[in-house]
């Protein structure tokens, strides 16, 4: 299996100061990391600075969106071809893009094609809401995201998949790790069914919503979850630091 993998979404937080900051202490932590790969993702319009700081670190970095478009007249936004000067990876589809952005299920798999295109890895974000769940319609909802988010190729190198119940981000209240590898292990079976060359077995499948330094371990101890996307928590270098010692490697 692929390393372990932890990635730290910023969303729209921090100050050009903060951002700096949590980069040189990163940069500077003694972290035991051969077999971890950690990926940061600020806000775009700190890209530039904070590549500067991490450049020479093992740290990747990521953006947390890019247009469905290749370029043109869309004010604004940012394209893969950008990030891609800064970037080793993307979010797709995060709950908050779908939600409050209105991205489509087509729109994500635009953007996981052109990703592709100028090399970039994809963490495709997939997960139901409360009332989804409660409806018994969770592993409905997520294999169509994800069906819908893989259409048209049957390359899945470059693709990770970050389970994210919408109801766990940024409540507090993390799903129970049985309940997230049951669903994780359901997302390995959805990808196996897509393309059969045993590649779902080395596609990372993450899990996010309220994961921190007390609970990571609980998630990277299942056998289907290869890593975290860590919203709240990453914005504190020391707890983040803290919460990447406590990763099972
Ligand atoms: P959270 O956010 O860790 O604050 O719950 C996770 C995410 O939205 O990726």
């Amino acid at each position: 299996m692929n390393k372990a993998q932890i990635v730290a979404n910023w969303k729209m937080n921090t100050t050009i100061s903060d951002s700096i900051n949590i980069s040189t202490k990163l940069s500077n932590a003694s972290l035991d990391i051969n077999n971890i790969d950690i990926t940061i993702c600020p806000p775009a319009l700190y890209l530039a600075q904070v590549h500067q700081i991490l450049k020479n670190s093992s740290l990747k970095i990521g953006a947390q969106n890019i247009h469905s478009e290749e370029e043109g007249a869309y004010t604004g936004e940012i394209s893969a071809k950008m990030i891609s000067d800064y970037c080793d990876t993307v979010i797709l589809g995060h709950s908050e893009r779908r939600q409050i952005f209105k991205e489509s299920n087509q729109d994500i798999n635009k953007k996981f094609l052109l990703a592709k295109k100028f090399n970039l890895n994809s963490i495709i974000c997939v997960g139901e809401t409360i009332q989804e769940r409660e409806s018994g319609k969770a592993k409905k909802i997520v294999s169509t995201q994800i069906l819908s988010a893989l259409k048209s190729t049957s390359d899945f190198n470059k693709l990770l998949i970050a389970y994210e119940p919408v109801w766990a981000i940024g409540t507090g209240k993390a799903a129970t790790a049985k309940d997230a590898q049951d669903m994780c292990s359901y997302i390995r079976n959805v990808i196996t069914e897509l393309n059969k060359n045993n590649v779902a077995e080395n596609i990372p499948i993450l899990y996010g919503g309220s994961v921190n330094s007390e609970n990571i371990e609980l998630f990277t101890q299942q056998k289907d979850i290869n890593g975290a996307l860590v919203g709240t928590a990453s914005l504190d270098p020391d707890e983040f630091i803290k919460l990447i010692k406590k990763t099972k490697q």
